[in-house]
């Protein structure tokens, strides 16, 4: 008997402005995979050979990691990337939804060891901060707190009114980079404004009242220092407002930028001419938070 199943993991986007590197939201992108016993380890997209290389595959990278947590050997594996419409270094999450594929991956396999806190640990582990892991996880909008013995998260509600406006150029971020930018102490005051902001934010998100979300998201941490690498963010940020948004954020680490605003075609369509006249390619897609985590599903054994 051999296994055979499917994963699914959502996309993420980190911080929500002020939620710098604790608050993140699962969005409707989905990677979604097909696994199954081989008689050797192999990456396959819709058949063919994968075009990322080994040592930057973070599916395999999970997979190792986890064995090593688990009591049990796992077997040789064929992994069929079925679907991946999560861009690649873009703010995202992607590497953190394949991580976390990985860890799902290996825990099938080992016959469902671990829980899902389990997961969640290692996944943090890997990634090294929760705010994308875990919302890919859970699925929704989740606010983290972690040391190295502790992991605690909570759902923000969001109203089913809250639309994600997500502008993608066509050039990556490392997150690598985006971190390097930053200062290594801040201001007290800086500190304890974003602390109230995001309190304040995640009590709008979950009462649904929007009126204040601009200054809400009004970060002191990390935006202001990551607008330089993203060329014709700020110019986005006005073009946003002036448009009606309720709010803009750079998501993760960038460089994809997220206006949150009601259902608008019309904000949608100028957003889109606007972004058209710049350079960089951008484009914009309307999303909502998906309430669905990661999920394996479809086990059978062959
Ligand atoms: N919180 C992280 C950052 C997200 O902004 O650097 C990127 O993975």
């Amino acid at each position: 008997m051999s296994l055979k199943f499917k994963v699914s993991v959502p996309a993420t986007s980190a911080n929500i402005g002020v939620g710098y590197d604790c608050l993140g939201v699962a969005l409707d992108y989905k990677l979604e995979l097909e696994v199954e016993e081989s008689d050797r380890i192999e990456f396959l997209e819709n058949g063919e050979p994968f075009s990322i290389p080994i040592e930057e595959n973070y599916i395999f990278e999970a997979i190792k990691y986890t064995e090593k947590h688990l009591v049990k050997n796992i077997p040789s594996y064929k992994v069929n990337i079925i679907k991946n419409d999560i861009p690649l270094a873009r703010g995202l999450g992607s590497s953190s939804s394949a991580i976390v594929a990985g860890i799902l991956i290996a825990n099938t396999f080992a016959g469902n060891i671990l829980d899902i806190n389990k997961i969640a640990k290692l996944a943090v582990e890997m990634e090294g901060h929760p705010d994308n892991v875990i919302p890919a996880i859970f699925g929704g909008m989740v606010l983290t707190a972690h040391d190295k013995n502790n992991l605690v998260y909570s759902n923000v509600l969001n109203s089913d009114d809250l639309y994600y406006y997500v502008m993608i150029p066509d050039f990556k971020l490392s997150t690598e980079k985006a971190r390097s930018v930053l200062p290594k102490s801040y201001l007290v005051s800086d500190v304890i404004n974003n602390m109230a902001k995001l309190g304040l934010l995640v009590n709008s998100l979950n009462n649904g009242e929007y009126c204040n979300l601009r200054f809400l998201l009004g970060d002191k941490i990390h935006q202001p220092y990551r607008f330089a690498l993203i060329n014709g963010s700020e110019k986005i940020f006005e073009a946003s407002r002036e448009f009606g948004a309720l709010g803009e954020y750079i998501s993760g680490a960038g460089p994809t930028l997220i206006s949150l605003n009601y259902d608008n075609e019309e904000f949608l369509n100028k957003m889109r001419d606007m972004l058209d006249t710049l350079p960089d390619k951008w484009t914009i897609e309307k999303k909502k938070v998906t309430l669905k985590g990661a999920e394996v599903y479809d086990v059978t054994d062959i």
